[in-house]
């Protein structure tokens, strides 16, 4: 797969076909994902793969009450998905998030079909950064695979019960960090949409002043690549 394709496309999916993925994709998800570059090599992350059905079972039922927590903040203005970014449409995010709460219950509703989950753990990840380059090379790889998902961290608000199910050595500095729910989408793969655009986000040599170029639309689409069906 073309890795501007890939990088498009990987957007979140979050209504997964039960069927469940094979060791070797797997294998092959994780492989790319420990080349990610970290600091100093360390490489003090820990993933753990999720296929019981008992313990998803678990799960999606502290995945439902984290997730009404999150929700809980966002309708009280707290919490991360509250303000959109300075200078952004609130109306604009207002809508994003009807549709990603949509897509969203799905997933929730549909939880325990879910094949796999990802859990990843890291000591001192940096507040993220030295753990999110993994994980998103985990996507891409997914993504190449024809293995969807969606990153979610709403389960550490049950941090300690989630040690407790997977046994985390947490006397080590082992912290949640993410946990990747995967599976074969429903839907078909499209350019992850809704961003503003570069010059908006953007400035040359001093905050606010143009960028240099408009970049009003995408600059690949799936039309370029024969067989990929458009943004659904
Ligand atoms: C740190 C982080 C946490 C996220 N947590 C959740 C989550 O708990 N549940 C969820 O459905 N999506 C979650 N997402 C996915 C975002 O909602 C998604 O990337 C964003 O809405 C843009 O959608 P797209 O990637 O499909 O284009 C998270 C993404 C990041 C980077």
């Amino acid at each position: 797969m073309d890795l501007y394709e890939a990088l498009y496309t990987t957007r979140m999916m979050r209504r997964l076909r039960p069927d469940p993925i094979p060791l070797e994709t797997q294998a092959r998800i994780l492989d790319a994902a420990v080349r990610a570059p970290n600091g100093g090599n360390t490489q003090r992350w820990h993933f753990v793969a999720v296929d019981d059905r008992g313990l998803i079972r678990e799960f999606a039922e502290l995945f439902r009450q984290a997730r009404a927590i999150e929700y809980e903040k966002y309708r009280t203005g707290a919490g991360p998905m509250a303000a959109p970014a300075p200078g952004a449409d609130p109306a604009a995010h207002a809508e994003t998030m009807r549709r990603m709460q949509g897509s969203g219950n799905y997933l929730a509703d549909h939880f325990e079909e879910i094949p796999l989950l990802l859990f990843v753990f890291a000591i001192d990840d940096l507040g993220g950064a030295n753990i999110y380059p993994a994980i998103w090379s985990a996507l891409l790889a997914a993504r190449a695979e024809g293995v969807g998902g969606v990153m979610t961290m709403v389960l550490r608000n049950f941090e300690d019960k989630v040690n407790e199910l997977l046994g985390v050595p947490v006397g080590q500095g082992w912290k949640m960090s993410a946990m990747l729910a995967l599976g074969y989408p429903r839907g078909r793969w499209g350019v992850a949409a809704n961003r503003r655009p570069v010059h908006e986000v953007s400035s040359r040599n001093h905050w606010g002043e143009p960028f240099g170029v408009e970049v009003p639309e995408p600059l690949w689409s799936p039309r370029e690549t024969a067989g990929l069906a458009a943004a659904g």
